[in-house]
Parts: C-alpha cells; structure tokens; sequence
C-alpha cells in the first residue's frame, strides 16, 4: 500500500512519519512512534481510552485518520511531565488518591481531565463529570477519579 508522509508537532517536538493512510492516528502513535499511553479499548471512538489532546480538543485517537494529522498539535499523557520528569498535578493526583486501578482507563481520563482544566481551571463536580462523560472506567467506580481531578485542580 502507498503510504503517506505526515508531519506534526507531538508533545512540542516536530516529527514526521510514512505511515499506511488507512491507519488511525492510534496506531501512528502506538507504532509509529512507540507512544504506548494511550491505549485501544472498543477502537470505534466508545470507551475514550485512546483520548488525547489535538489542537486544545480531545480526540479519540482510535477513530481519527492518520492523514488529517498533518500540520496539527498532538498531546499524550507521554507530554504532559515537563522536561524533568515532574508529572503533571493530575498524574500525581491519580496516583495519591486511588484514582488507577488496573490504569487501562487512566491516561484517557487524563488526558480528558487535563483538557477540562485548560479551559476552566476551578471546575465544580458536574464539570469534572460531564468532561469525563466519554471515558469509561470498569474498576473504580468513579468517585476517586472525581475526586483526584477536583484535588489537581484546587493544587494548581
Ligand atoms: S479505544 Fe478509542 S474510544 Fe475506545
Ligand atoms: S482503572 Fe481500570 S478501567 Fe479504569
């Protein structure tokens, strides 16, 4: 299969790949670039496990075509440490407050969560729900990943 050329700006950094064009931009994150963050739940754009940020926008990345990446901003739970490691208050928050259990889940949900605390820094519960209405979890039932996003942002 001919493959297109794709070149984009991946956690601040400008890569470029050949990748086959019937491939999502999942699979060029996964495969491509070895970004194994964001994960592959249902891959028909349902369970938000695959989220990550494009242009200031969630996405699923599991039903996003590869070949509409070109030129655009692309965030993964890889880019939100800054250069010296130091997680993002979220991650930390998750980890300090129960919000992962088998993690399958949870770069999604931060991913979604960081996206809502860009654009509204002193979100009250029914925002923090509403913004992780497309991500599902099956193991913690929810109230610690709430509460682990309310506690990132009242640090922040
Ligand atoms: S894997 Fe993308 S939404 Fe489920
Ligand atoms: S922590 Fe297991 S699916 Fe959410």
């Amino acid at each position: 299969m001919k493959k297109v050329s794709i070149s984009f700006t991946l956690n601040g950094d400008t890569v470029s790949a050949e990748v086959p064009p019937t491939w999502t931009l999942l699979k060029t994150l996964r495969e491509a670039f070895e970004l194994t963050g964001a994960k592959e739940g249902c891959g028909v754009g349902e369970c938000g496990a695959c989220t990550v940020i494009v242009d200031g926008q969630t996405v699923n990345a599991c039903i996003y075509p590869v070949p509409e990446i070109d030129g655009r901003h692309v965030t993964t739970i890889e880019g939100l440490a800054d250069k010296e490691g130091n997680l993002d208050p979220l991650q930390t928050a998750f980890l300090e407050n129960n919000g992962v259990q088998c993690g399958f889940c949870t770069s999604g949900m931060i991913m979604s969560a960081r996206s809502l605390l860009d654009d509204n820094s002193s979100p009250n519960e029914d925002e923090i729900r509403t913004a992780i209405s497309g991500n599902i979890c099956r193991c913690t039932g929810y109230v610690q990943i709430v509460e682990s996003i309310d506690i990132a942002a009242k640090k922040a």
